[in-house]
């Protein structure tokens, strides 16, 4: 793949406004992160490793939205203006999932989910579009996974 086609796509991803710069983003998140810390130390011994579709949905909103829309059908603002260049971003109440990550002939497993938004599409074969959000941590990561799994018809389904 050439450098030039590489960084056209990856500077119209960030043109619509979706998504704010790194370190925007990062300092907006400072005072948050503390309450969740604070909430962590009275919940973490009931909740250790349980991921958490509502919390998942706060993340959702604030990173996700602006391409997934906030019904999860891939029509927020930027997954319109993506959809209209031919790209759209994945309708998440249609179970189409369509990266199996881990190889296993299923799309739209935990795994898979988690393993696109750790290492963005673009790993997978798939759009550089959908920018990897490792940073977001393991645990946002989960809560993101039960988020779009909750949403209706999400099921895994098999691949052809
Ligand atoms: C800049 C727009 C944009 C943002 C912001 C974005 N995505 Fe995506 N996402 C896409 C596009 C485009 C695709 C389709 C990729 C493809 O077709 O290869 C996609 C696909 C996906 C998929 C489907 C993978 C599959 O197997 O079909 C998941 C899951 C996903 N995104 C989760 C997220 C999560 C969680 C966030 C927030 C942390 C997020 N996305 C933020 C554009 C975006």
């Amino acid at each position: 793949m050439d450098p030039c086609h590489t960084s056209r796509w990856a500077s119209r991803s960030s043109r619509p406004g979706g998504s704010a710069p790194e370190a925007a983003t990062s300092r907006r998140l400072t005072p948050v992160a503390g309450v969740f810390a604070a909430l962590g130390l009275i919940f973490l011994p009931a909740l250790a490793g349980a991921a958490d579709a509502a919390r998942g949905k706060a993340i959702y909103e604030r990173h996700c939205v602006s391409c997934h829309g906030t019904s999860g059908r891939g029509d927020g603002p930027t997954g319109a203006a993506l959809a209209s260049q031919g790209t759209p971003a994945r309708d998440f109440t249609k179970a189409e999932f369509v990266l199996d990550t881990d190889e296993d002939g299923q799309t739209g497993s935990p795994a898979d989910l988690s393993a696109v938004i750790r290492n963005g599409a673009g790993a997978y074969g798939g759009s550089p579009l959908m920018a990897p959000w490792a940073h977001l941590g393991d645990d946002a990561i989960a809560d993101l996974v039960a988020y779009i799994r909750s949403f209706p018809q999400s099921a895994p389904r098999q691949t052809p």
